[in-house]
């Protein structure tokens, strides 16, 4: 089992697990990351995604990416993946301890939520390997941190250490090692306080290009607005007020 999953009610924990390997997302960590958003989209849950052994995933398999085909690259393996990470109804942690690279960097950008440790290494190498980041960094990486500091990092294939990351925007919070999975969970619970069917319309709106808007913040709005959640909610606040 190259990701160990952990259901805890709201949330899913999912770590990816070849530390001998760094993590390397081969083929059977992207079929079990699909078997992962099967289950998510079936049943929605926010989802921390981390890595064992002090690294989140040094790239993509490069033993397998060396005897990929041209029509591999068509077939979008990881970057069909990681979009289907990107596209789950819940929010996306990633909380990164350590090499984040590569395809490992593009797995996180895929997060909604991106954390780390003073340990965190993140990067896109790919062009010194004679390939290019192909699985979301193109475009993700400039929504996260703008198009001069993608540029420079995807066109360079340098590391940004975690003071740079988190100076960019690209982790929003550092944490010693030990206490990164809890800082995780802390942003977990405050999504599990408030009401999921908001939460995911609000993902929804955040995902959709720009010409949709603001037509389908009104269209979600409106079905929050009939929702009996909605009402409870309110109800809550206003007597909790009254009662003061
Ligand atoms: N794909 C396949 N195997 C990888 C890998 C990757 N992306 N990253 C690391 N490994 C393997 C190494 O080949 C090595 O295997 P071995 O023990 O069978 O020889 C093992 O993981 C440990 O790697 P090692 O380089 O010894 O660990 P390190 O801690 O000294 O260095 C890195 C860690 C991340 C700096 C280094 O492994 C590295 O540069 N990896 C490739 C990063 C990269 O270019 N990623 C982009 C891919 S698109």
């Amino acid at each position: 089992m190259t990701v160990q999953i952990e259901e805890r009610g709201d949330r899913v924990v999912a770590t990816l697990d070849r530390p001998e390997k760094r993590n390397a997302i081969d083929q059977e960590t992207i079929d079990a990351l699909h078997d992962l958003c099967a289950s998510l989209e079936a049943d929605p849950r926010t989802l921390i995604l981390t890595g064992s052994g002090g690294v989140f995933a040094a790239g993509a398999d490069i033993a397998e990416l060396r005897e990929r085909t041209p029509d591999d690259a068509r077939r979008g393996i990881n970057a069909l993946a990681f979009l289907r990470i990107r596209e789950l109804p819940m929010p996306v942690i990633a909380a990164m301890d350590g090499y984040a690279l590569g395809g490992g960097a593009e797995l996180a950008y895929a997060a909604d939520i991106r954390i780390g440790t003073p340990a965190l290494r993140i990067g896109n190498p790919e062009t010194g390997l004679g390939i290019m980041a192909a699985a979301g960094a193109t475009w993700r990486l400039p929504e996260i941190v703008g198009e001069a500091r993608a540029s420079e990092l995807l066109l360079t294939g340098r590391t940004l250490d975690a003071d740079e990351a988190l100076a960019w925007g690209l982790v929003s919070t550092l944490h010693p090692a030990d206490e990164l999975l809890d800082a995780a969970q802390t942003i977990a619970d405050r999504i599990a306080a408030n009401d999921p069917l908001a939460t995911q319309h609000t993902k929804r709106a955040l995902r959709a290009p720009r010409a949709e808007h603001p037509a389908i913040e009104f269209d979600l709005q409106a079905e929050l607005f009939a929702s009996p959640e909605k009402h409870r909610r309110m109800t809550e606040f206003l007597e909790k007020r009254a009662r003061r």
